[in-house]
């Protein structure tokens, strides 16, 4: 077995899940996914497809028809995207994966923006890379960005940058003028940026099209850059394991063939919801959108009045990220969270080790009362301690 693999170091976030299994009593807030099935109408797509007899292989790259739908909604979004940039993958992180295996040989310098979801620093170790962190900095509960850090840390001989803003776990964004001196940056030193955008429609602050800033936005379709993207977050599909990629239009042939030895393809009728998905995106995102927000607003300021708690809202994601003053151990604050108090949250440090200490709760939930209790819980279980 390869040393790379049996190094990688086990989810965190399921240690502590595993240790709340079978106890319906534990308010679960672990997982980064709302309590909220898919829509109908998206559901009816794949029934249909299924009527239809659609159960065989298809096209690599993904059905043409839900090509130019992505291509469409990406266009909308961020200007001109063409579809021969587009390849629908199996969920975000087979996209993430992909694209990692396209550009990153043994021994390369990849550098990652941390703290972050640990499959993405996990994926450039599957390929025997060599990973540099750059961490964001926390203060008084939020966490920044230092860019000359990062711009310093990446070298001509960086091979990759991995990026995810919105982020998950802290909820910070990238801001306009940073895309704009990372891509200026990276086109001197000949590094590719993989920008995690999965989140970018959970996004709470201002902005023209709705979406956090994008990479999209600023790059030249021959950038090296290559996007990736989910269903799971704005259309409420995390089980339909369903997502897609942006690249430059000279990857997407080599993606096809990468993507015939990993999965082949998606399954047909997974991707004919996914059409219906996107075709109804205004039925579906915006209301998702709204109701985040409002989980966000309700738990944001109840645990920033719990004492101890360092916390600041999130611009992005369906997270609040927070410290709680005299705990240093995230997973062990975890798992008794789950066995005393009965609320399942993940530990910080499986984004980072520079996260020790955090917790992050996601708010994506159906009810906003589950929050509130969960806030109650936590208060008194920290109470008498
Ligand atoms: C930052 C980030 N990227 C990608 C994904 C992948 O999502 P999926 O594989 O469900 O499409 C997730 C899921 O939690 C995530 O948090």
């Amino acid at each position: 077995m390869r040393k790379a693999i049996q190094n990688l170091e086990e989810s965190k976030i399921r240690d502590v899940a595993n240790a709340g299994l079978g106890r319906s009593d534990v308010l679960a807030f672990w997982f980064g996914e709302s309590d909220e099935v898919t829509p109908d109408f998206i559901r009816e797509a794949a029934i249909e497809s299924l009527r239809k007899g659609e159960t065989f292989y298809a096209h690599n790259l993904g059905l043409p028809e839900l090509r130019e739908e992505v291509a469409r909604y990406a266009s909308r979004l961020h200007g001109d995207v063409a579809d021969d940039r587009i390849a629908i993958t199996s969920g975000g992180v087979n996209a993430l994966m992909l694209a990692v295996q396209m550009l990153v040989d043994a021994g390369d310098e990849v550098v990652a923006v941390t703290p972050v979801w640990p499959n993405l620093t996990a994926q450039p170790l599957i390929m025997g890379a060599r990973l540099q962190r750059v961490s964001l900095t926390p203060s008084n509960g939020a966490w920044t960005l230092d860019l000359q850090r990062l711009l310093d840390a990446i070298t001509p001989f960086t091979k990759l940058l991995i990026v995810n803003a919105p982020n998950n776990p802290t909820g910070w964004t990238l801001s306009r003028a940073e895309q704009l001196a990372i891509l200026a940056h990276c086109r001197k030193t000949g590094t590719w940026i993989l920008a995690d955008e999965v989140y970018e429609r959970l996004y709470y602050e201002k902005s023209e099209n709705g979406c956090a800033p994008s990479f999209l936005d600023v790059a030249a379709p021959d950038d090296r850059l290559v996007v990736a993207h989910s269903f799971s977050k704005s259309f409420l599909m995390t089980g339909w394991r369903l997502g897609w990629l942006v690249m430059p239009p000279a990857m997407t042939h080599n993606m096809g063939k990468l993507i015939e030895f990993n999965t082949s393809c998606a399954s047909v009728f997974t991707q004919r919801a996914a059409v219906v998905a996107m075709q109804r995106t205004d039925e579906v995102t915006p209301r998702i959108v709204a109701h985040l927000k409002t989980c966000r607003d309700t738990l944001v300021p109840l645990l920033q009045a719990v004492p101890g708690v360092e916390l600041q809202g999130a611009k992005g994601g369906m997270y609040a990220f927070f410290k709680l003053g005299g705990f240093d151990d995230s997973l062990a604050l975890a798992k008794r969270l789950v066995a005393e108090a009965g609320i399942g949250l993940a530990p910080g440090n499986a984004f980072a080790p520079e996260a020790q200490g955090w917790l992050r709760w996601c708010f994506a939930s159906k009810d906003v009362a589950r929050l509130e209790e969960g806030v109650r819980r936590l208060a008194n279980w920290l109470g008498p301690h």
